[in-house]
C-alpha cells in the first residue's frame, strides 16, 4: 500500500521519531557538504494552488542536493487549472514522478488526489493542516531544548490549519498544547474532540503562554481570508506575542512561526528578531525534514 502524508495522523509515533532524528544528521550532512544523493534519478511533482517561499524552496531544494528533480506545476499554467480533474491528473502524474507533494485550499481535494495516486502525496498545506511545518517545529524544539514530550506548548491566535497541526503534534509527540483563541475562532471541535485533555482552549492569552516552555503564533487571516483582514485585526486584539505576553512563559522559553509574519499584529518585532526566537532555524529545518520524510516516503526507512 501507497504511504501517504496528508496529516500528521498518518505515521506513528515512532516512524516520526525515526523521521526526525534522521533529519537532524541529514542536516549535518549539508553542513558538512557530506554528498547524500539519496533520491538520484527521482522526481517530485509540486502542486501548488497558493503562494508559497519557504515550502516550494526546501521541496525543490531537497531533491536537487540528493540528485533528484523536482517539477513545479502552478495551476496557471497546468491543465488542472482548466479543469482537469483531480482524479485524472492523479493517476497520470503519479505514473510519471516517485512523489507528489500538493499545497491547495480544500482537504478533501488533497484526499481525492491521494485516493487516485500510485506514488506518495504529501501535504504541503491545505486549510485544514500543515503538517510539514510540524515536522520543522518539532526538529527545532528538539534541537534547542531536548525532547518535547510532556512540554507545555502555547498556541496564540487563530484556530487554523497551523493550530490543527500543532493539536495532532500534541497527541502524537506527546506534549501539552494549550490553545487561546479570540472566541469565534476555535480549531475545529473534531479535531479537538480527538485530542482529549492533552490540550485545552481558553480565550485567555495569559492563561495559555504562563510558564510554557515554547510560544507559537501565526498570522490572523490565513490565505484565501484576505478580505476578513480588517474585521480579524478587531478580534484578534491583545492577541499579539510581546515580551509582556512572553514574560508569563518559562525564562528560557522559545518562540516559533511558521512565517510568512506580519511584525507589529500577531507578533512584535521585538519578540521576532529576539533572542527567545528560533524562527530561522525552524524554517531551515523544513528543509532537513522534509528530506526525511521524502527518505521515509520513497526510499523507506
Ligand atoms: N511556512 C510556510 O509554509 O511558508 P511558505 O508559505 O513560504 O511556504
Ligand atoms: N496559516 C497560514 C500558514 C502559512 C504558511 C496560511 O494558511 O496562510
Amino acid at each position: 500500500m501507497v504511504k501517504h502524508f496528508l496529516t500528521l495522523m498518518d505515521l506513528d509515533k515512532s516512524t516520526l521519531q525515526k523521521i526526525l532524528a534522521r533529519a537532524i544528521e541529514l542536516k549535518k550532512m549539508v553542513h558538512n557538504k557530506t554528498p547524500h544523493e539519496i533520491f538520484k534519478n527521482r522526481v517530485l511533482g509540486m502542486i501548488f494552488d497558493k503562494s508559497s517561499t519557504r515550502t516550494r524552496v526546501s521541496f525543490e531544494t531537497a531533491m536537487a542536493q540528493c540528485g533528484g528533480h523536482a517539477v513545479f506545476l502552478s495551476p496557471r499554467d497546468t491543465q488542472l487549472g482548466r479543469g482537469e480533474p483531480v482524479e485524472d491528473s492523479a493517476r497520470v502524474l503519479s505514473r510519471m514522478v516517485d512523489a507528489i507533494m500538493i499545497r491547495t485550499f480544500e482537504h478533501e481535494k488533497l484526499e481525492r488526489f491521494a485516493e487516485y495516486s500510485k506514488v506518495p502525496v504529501i501535504n504541503a498545506l491545505t486549510d485544514m493542516y500543515h503538517p510539514c511545518q510540524l515536522l520543522a517545529d518539532v526538529q527545532t524544539f528538539i534541537e534547542h531544548r531536548g525532547s518535547i514530550q510532556g512540554k507545555k506548548i502555547a498556541w496564540v491566535g487563530d484556530g487554523n490549519n497551523m493550530c490543527h497541526s500543532y493539536i495532532n503534534a500534541a497527541r502524537q509527540f506527546d506534549f501539552n498544547l494549550h490553545i487561546a483563541t479570540p472566541a469565534g475562532y476555535e480549531p475545529h471541535n473534531k479535531i479537538v474532540q480527538a485530542a482529549g485533555d492533552i490540550i485545552s482552549l481558553t480565550n485567555s492569552p495569559q492563561e495559555a503562554v504562563t510558564d510554557a516552555d515554547l510560544v507559537v503564533t501565526d498570522v490572523w487571516a490565513s490565505m484565501g481570508q484576505e478580505e476578513e483582514q480588517r474585521e480579524r485585526e478587531k478580534s484578534f486584539d491583545g492577541f499579539q506575542v510581546n515580551t509582556e505576553l512572553m514574560a508569563l512563559a518559562k525564562p528560557d522559553a522559545l518562540f516559533m512561526h511558521c512565517l510568512p509574519a506580519h511584525r507589529g499584529e500577531e507578533v512584535s518585532a521585538n519578540v521576532i528578531d529576539g533572542p527567545q526566537s528560533v524562527v530561522w532555524d525552524e524554517a531551515e529545518n523544513r528543509l532537513h525534514s522534509q528530506k526525511a520524510l521524502l527518505e521515509y516516503l520513497i526510499n523507506g526507512l
